[in-house]
């Protein structure tokens, strides 16, 4: 268990020797790191392995070798825990373009296992936070892209994660 050795209070994400390897390209090549509490910018160039990283980090792509913890749960067996610790805004959209953001942002954080009240009410705030007001009651499908991009990061939040 990588949370024995490496985890403590101010390690939020953990990896040793990370790596990942496709057929035609090594991805991550035995990456270890550790991330404290704050602001941590992922800067590389296209290519460089920052989203392969991330769906590991998140316990949905297996890493080839090495192991990760995030908050201290091991990415290859606790992807699901770890996920509802997490806030993630995917870069492509994943709207259903016939409910309002009202309705996703509420299921989302249902899905999050926030009792329905507390759903809704943090749906209102999260919603007002992120500067979506009389549109949070329209068909997401006729938002602009900056609208979607709001909605998404409301999703990320909603259920008061640990790490976005
Ligand atoms: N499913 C896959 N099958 C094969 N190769 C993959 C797969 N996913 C990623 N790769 C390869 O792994 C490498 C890292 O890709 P990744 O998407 O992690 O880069 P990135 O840092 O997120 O880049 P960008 O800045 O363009 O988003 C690339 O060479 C990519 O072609
Ligand atoms: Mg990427």
């Amino acid at each position: 268990m990588v949370r024995a050795t490496t985890f403590d209070d101010v390690t939020v994400i953990a990896t040793e020797s990370l790596s990942k390897r496709f057929p035609r390209v090594t991805a991550l090549d035995r990456l270890s790191l550790d991330i404290g509490p704050g602001v941590t910018g992922l800067v590389g160039s296209n290519g460089a392995g920052k989203s392969t990283l991330i769906k590991i980090l998140l316990g949905l792509s297996p890493a080839t070798e090495g192991r990760a913890a995030v908050l201290g749960l091991d990415v290859a067996t606790e992807g699901a825990a770890i996920r509802e610790r997490v806030g993630y805004m995917p870069e492509h959209d994943c709207l259903p373009p016939d409910v309002s953001a009202t309705e996703f942002v509420v299921h989302m954080a249902r899905m999050s296992g926030l009792p329905p009240t507390a759903a809704r009410e943090r749906t209102a705030d999260t919603l007002r936070h992120v500067g979506l007001y009389e549109e949070r009651y329209r068909p997401i499908g006729g938002y602009s892209t900056g609208m979607k991009q709001r909605v998404k990061l409301a999703q990320a939040l909603v259920h008061d994660p640990r790490l976005v």
